[in-house]
Order: structure tokens, then C-alpha cells, then sequence
């Protein structure tokens, strides 16, 4: 017996991008691969989360509370507080913060907690970008909700197109996932747009889910939030949302994040948590505090990404449609077919991207927006990323 829900959800984008490449030895050359395909951080655990890390042995010893401790949910809304400016108060560590074992779950189960059996004109919809991070859907079709695909092209300035959107399906919609910046295209949301998205959750009754994961990596200004919007009306109602430390302090490892918000919603969230959720050991949630405290590491972390989307750029110039991501670490190129693109360059160059194909819901006809892009994450260290660079460039160039 195997559900049906699952029948919509294709293998993760990981598994078919080494699918579409098993068959392809290393070039003849390349004792090893460049990978710019995973958007993990290589930039090296900072040395501060050695010594919390290693403190905790004996904690093992023990079951460790679900819902963090009170002064790791502090230091997590002091950090948000800090970084967007909020007023004293209005993040409330016990009420408006909730840890969550790397942000991936927290975004799955945060569904089963907002869509409900029904909606007053039908199934219940999801909205979510397209191309987005996997975990959404996943999410959505886990909890009934019908899943929207929100075209996301350069055309719409990479983020979904509010005007889109009818009463019909705002009145159906139960949450909308929107990430910015975006993974994958970089785009940020400003102050605006985040605005009128908080106002048609309040007005259609949804959750607005903000996945702001890669905040803290931007190139020439810091990315609005959506907890700036909720406090001009001094309002968390119907907005949540998610911060992580595996982009901003180079631990994917850690598996650390939060969520924080609707302090209505997230109680409902906790009491589903302290059912299903994974608690974080003693040493992560010791270690997560650490890590939200400091801005240095981070301010070292944001410098290296600039350097390499600078590399980027002298190595690109205006081919593949290169642009500066405004946020976050992946670069989206147009290389007219991404899935060819990636055959070629693990072929021919031992460098490994990922189709932006396998990031994107086929639209009704079959045709995929963003078939023409790959996407190429400059997490490596500063070599390796000239080097890679350099191979695509020579690889995809006109010709070749
Ligand atoms: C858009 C986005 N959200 C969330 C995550 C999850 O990160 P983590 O589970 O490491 O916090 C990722 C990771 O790649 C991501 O790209």
C-alpha cells in the first residue's frame, strides 16, 4: 500500500541530475569533479562552533526538548530582531519562534499544519513558485493541498506574479511559499511587493510562508523581510517565516534553523511538532546559539560569495544571459538547453551543474520554462570556482 499523493512527486532533482549522467565516465584528464550542482556551503564550519560542539558529550544521554531552549529562542529572535530592524517586543522568543531541524522539514510539515480537509470552493490550493525548492510541493501534496505553480521568468522579474492570481484561487488558497531571495534565480522581493503578498494572506485567510534562507547572502543591499512589513501594522497574523543557518554560517551539517511568526499559528505547528518533528541535540541547539550570535563569520561568508559572483562576471562577462544575483549563491544561466548543457559539461569537463528543468513543474503542454537554464551554485573555494567557471565557459561557448 502506497499512497496516491505520492505519485505527483518525481525523484529529488539530486537523483535525476546523476540519472542523467551515470552513463558518462570522467573525461579522460579530470581525476576529479568540479560540483556546482548542490547548494552546499563549502566555505568551512567557523571555528567558534568547534568548542560547543565538542562540550556536549554527556547530553546525549538525554531525550532534548523539541521546541529548543528558552535562551536559543531568544537569541534567535534577538538576531531577527536585529537584522531587520524589528521593535522591542514584537518577537516573542516562547510565542513567535519555533527551532526547526534545518529549515528542508520545518517547510515540509509547516503544510499539515496550515492546509486544511477543505475550502469553502474546493480542494485547497498551495501557491509556490516555479522553479522552487522541492520540499514545497512535497509539503503541499503531503497535506491534501492542490499545488499552484507560479511562473517565475525573467518576465515576472523571477518572482510570481501577484496580479496572476484570481479571487477564485486566492479564496482556495491555504498557504503560498515564497522564497526570497529565490533559489533559484536570486531575485528579492522589496518591501512592495512583500506587502501586498502579507495583505492577500490577511485578506483571503492563507498562510503566507516566507523562506528567507539565503538572507543573509546578497550582493549590494540586504534583502527586505516580511517580518519588516508585519511590524509597520504591528501584526504577525497570517505570515510566517524561515531562517537557516546552513547558507549563512556554512554548516549544512548542523541542520539548524527556525521559523517565526503567527504566534496563533505556530501554536498549532508546536503541538503537531512535539508529535512528529525531530529534536536537534543538546550540541546543535548550544552550537545554533553560538552561530546566531556572531556576525562575523557571516560578514567573512557574504565577502567570499561576492568575490566569486565577481570571478563570475570576469569570466562570464554577458554570455549564458549572466546577471548578478541580487541574493543568495547560485548563478541561472540561459544555455538554451540545460539538461544538454549538463550532459556536455560532465562530459566533456568533469564540472557538475544542475538543470534548471529538475527544479521546474512541466507546465499543461509538457513544455518547462526553465529548461533553457542551468543553475551553478559557487559554494566551492576560489580555485575550484574559476575552474569551473572557466570549463563551462569554454564548454557551452558558441561552436564548441
Ligand atoms: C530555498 C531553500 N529553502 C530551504 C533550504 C533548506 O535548507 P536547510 O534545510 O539546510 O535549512 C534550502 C536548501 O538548499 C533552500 O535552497
Amino acid at each position: 500500500m502506497i499512497s496516491d499523493r505520492l505519485e505527483s512527486l518525481q525523484e529529488y532533482p539530486f537523483r535525476r541530475m546523476n540519472a542523467l549522467i551515470k552513463d558518462i565516465p570522467l573525461p579522460d584528464g579530470n581525476s576529479e569533479a568540479i560540483a556546482m550542482w548542490i547548494g552546499e556551503p563549502r566555505h568551512g564550519v567557523p571555528e567558534i562552533a568547534r568548542q560547543p560542539l565538542s562540550d556536549s558529550f554527556a547530553d546525549y544521554g538525554r531525550y532534548p526538548p523539541v521546541d529548543g531552549t528558552p535562551g536559543l529562542r531568544h537569541t534567535m529572535a534577538a538576531w531577527l530582531s536585529r537584522r531587520y530592524g524589528l521593535p522591542d517586543g514584537f518577537i516573542d522568543p516562547d510565542r513567535s519562534i519555533i527551532p526547526v531541524q534545518g529549515t528542508r522539514e520545518g517547510l515540509f510539515m509547516i503544510a499539515l499544519a496550515a492546509v486544511p480537509t477543505t475550502r469553502a470552493k474546493g480542494t485547497p490550493l498551495a501557491l509556490m513558485p516555479n522553479p522552487f525548492y522541492p520540499p514545497y510541493k512535497a509539503g503541499a501534496v503531503a497535506a491534501g493541498a492542490q499545488p499552484v505553480f507560479m511562473s517565475c521568468t525573467s518576465r515576472t522579474g523571477f518572482l510570481p506574479d501577484l496580479d496572476s492570481l484570481t479571487d477564485d484561487v486566492l479564496d482556495r488558497t491555504a498557504i503560498f511559499y515564497l522564497c526570497s531571495p529565490a533559489n533559484p534565480q536570486g531575485a528579492v522581493a522589496d518591501a512592495a511587493y512583500l506587502r501586498r503578498a502579507v495583505a492577500l494572506a490577511r485578506r483571503h485567510d492563507f498562510l503566507l510562508v516566507a523562506d528567507e534562507c539565503y538572507t543573509e547572502i546578497w550582493d549590494r543591499a540586504p534583502p527586505h523581510g516580511v517580518m519588516q512589513v508585519c511590524a509597520e501594522d504591528d501584526d504577525l497574523s497570517h505570515v510566517v517565516c524561515f531562517h537557516s543557518l546552513s547558507k549563512r554560517s556554512s554548516v549544512p551539517g548542523l541542520r539548524h534553523g527556525f521559523v517565526a511568526g503567527d504566534p496563533d499559528f505556530l501554536a498549532a505547528y508546536m503541538r503537531l511538532r512535539r508529535y512528529a518533528a525531530a529534536a536537534s541535540p543538546m550540541a546543535v541547539l548550544t552550537t545554533a546559539e553560538v552561530l546566531w550570535s556572531d556576525e562575523e563569520h557571516v560578514e567573512e561568508n557574504r565577502r567570499l560569495y561576492r568575490e566569486k559572483v565577481d570571478m563570475a562576471e570576469a569570466v562570464l562577462g554577458n554570455r549564458f544571459g549572466f546577471f548578478r544575483p541580487p541574493g543568495g549563491f547560485f548563478l541561472w544561466l540561459d544555455v538554451g538547453n540545460g539538461i544538454e548543457a549538463a550532459r556536455k559539461l560532465w562530459a566533456e569537463a568533469a564540472v557538475k551543474v544542475l538543470p534548471g528543468a529538475f527544479l521546474a513543474e512541466d507546465r499543461n503542454d509538457g513544455t518547462n520554462e526553465a529548461l533553457p537554464y542551468i543553475r551553478v551554485a559557487l559554494v566551492g573555494d576560489h580555485d575550484s570556482t574559476r575552474e569551473g567557471l572557466t570549463r563551462l565557459a569554454e564548454t557551452l561557448a558558441e561552436g564548441n
